[in-house]
């Protein structure tokens, strides 16, 4: 795809419904007794590959209309052995949710997915699965999947995880559904909090204390209606560059703005940015409003610390708002990005550097000395959907024409992403 600059954005704009919640909507469904109901799904490729791998373990799963997916639980214990491979695709959240799932099955499964999750590490959840007890072996050797998973009895122990990552939480929280015994587990700050709220929903006996999630197992979880609110990390991308072009005024309606997925909000503001929230609501104990951003002038910000797990997808997008920003932007504390879709670290400084930015990498993040003039380039997306839609706001600032080649992985997350930021740009 070919972008050029733009003079501003104007309009409204619904983003789909949030990935992260998406998924455990399916997952927790899948695991209750009586049917659930789900609108605003998110019918983006990590999703549904959610979707397929239930199916495959036996669940009735339909979709009656685009968004709205009923999903027949099995309870539990419910789940059938798979007759095949089953295949995340892209999906790191499937990957490591489901397998704290099939760990405590009477079955085996075998799970794969594409050529970027079988680099991605999974020793962060085989190690605490093994722990309670699970049989789960990386085929290859090599700590990434393929993952062969035999299920056995776990018993519930307390985690404390190294760096904050709500799939790992996640992954141990469900295998503690099946455990003998309580299981907790505390994170170093607070990473999302959907599987707790959402599982808390569905009927199992959980509560957090400060940082640490506590379960207790033995209660069945029983089918819900779930309204999966917009996605920050989709609505990133339009605060960016509503931010960035001068005369911008946009609003985007039903963005989740759970605290816990917030950072974006906290960061871009620290930047200058002016973003007003609108009718403020609440739904399934997750909240979300309407955002209202006008552009504004920009300035350098350190960004680090117990924010980075509540922007961390949201990193490559700030770092272009960074560029167009006066002064200098920090961001530490994020060594992860080199582990997510892509590197992201690399993905970023090179995209950014390729189009006149003065940015270097750092062992755990970047510095961006903002405020140079952009020009067009052609951008290497790793096939990673986050780095194609930052550059696609990169490119509606800078001068001459950006190409990036790789584009389709927006699926990814965001099947309309181009026709919506199209439909709000005007030149
Ligand atoms: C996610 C958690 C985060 C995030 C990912 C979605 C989730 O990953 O980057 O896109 O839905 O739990 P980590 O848990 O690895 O930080």
């Amino acid at each position: 795809m070919k972008f050029h600059q733009v003079s501003k954005l104007q309009g409204t704009v619904s983003v789909p419904g949030d990935k992260s919640i998406s998924h455990r909507s399916i997952m927790f469904a899948s695991l209750a007794e009586g049917t659930s109901e789900i609108t605003n799904f998110l019918e983006g490729a990590d999703c549904l590959s959610t979707i397929d791998c239930f199916r495959k373990l036996g669940v009735d799963i339909t979709k009656p209309e685009p968004g709205r997916v009923i999903v027949h639980g099995r309870g539990l214990h419910g789940l059938q052995p798979p007759s095949s491979t089953l295949d995340v695709g892209n999906s790191g959240t499937t990957a490591r949710l489901i397998s704290g799932i099939l760990s405590a099955q009477n079955f085996t499964t075998h799970l794969t997915g594409d050529a970027s999750i079988q680099k991605r590490p999974m020793k962060r959840i085989i190690e605490p699965l093994s722990r309670m007890g699970a049989d789960i072996r990386s085929e290859k050797n090599n700590g990434c999947a393929p993952l062969l998973i035999q299920g056995s009895p776990l018993r519930g122990i307390h985690y404390t995880t190294q760096v904050a990552s709500a799939q790992v939480k996640s992954a141990i929280l469900l295998a503690g559904l099946y455990a003998d015994g309580i299981t907790k587990v505390t994170e170093p700050c607070l990473s999302r909090n959907h599987s707790e709220l959402m599982l808390r929903l569905f009927g199992a006996d959980l509560h957090t204390e400060g940082t640490t999630a506590i379960l207790r197992p033995g209660s069945s979880l029983s089918g819900q209606m779930i309204s999966v609110p917009g996605d920050i990390s989709s609505a990133a991308y339009f605060i960016a560059a509503g931010s960035i072009l001068p005369g911008s005024d946009i609003l985007i309606r039903n963005v989740g703005i759970n605290p816990t997925r917030d950072g974006i909000l906290k960061a871009a503001e620290a930047m200058g940015a002016d973003i007003t929230l609108e009718n403020l609501r609440s739904g399934n104990g997750e909240p979300s409003a309407d955002l209202h951003i006008r552009s504004s002038a920009l300035h350098g910000a350190q960004i680090g610390g117990s924010l980075i797990p509540t922007l961390i997808d949201e990193l490559p997008v700030l770092a272009v708002m960074a560029a167009f920003a006066d002064g200098t932007t920090v961001i530490r504390d994020a060594a992860e990005l080199k582990v997510k879709e892509s590197n992201r670290i690399d993905s970023i400084v090179t995209n950014l550097h390729a189009m006149g930015c003065d940015i270097e990498a750092t062992p755990d993040g970047m510095v961006i000395r903002g405020g140079r003039p952009l020009h067009g380039a052609v951008i290497d997306t790793h096939d990673d959907h986050r780095i194609a839609m930052s550059f696609a706001v990169a490119a509606l600032g800078a001068k001459g024409e950006t190409h990036i080649p790789a584009s389709d992985c927006v699926t990814i997350s965001y099947p309309g992403f181009f026709q919506h930021l199209g439909s709000l740009c005007k030149s």
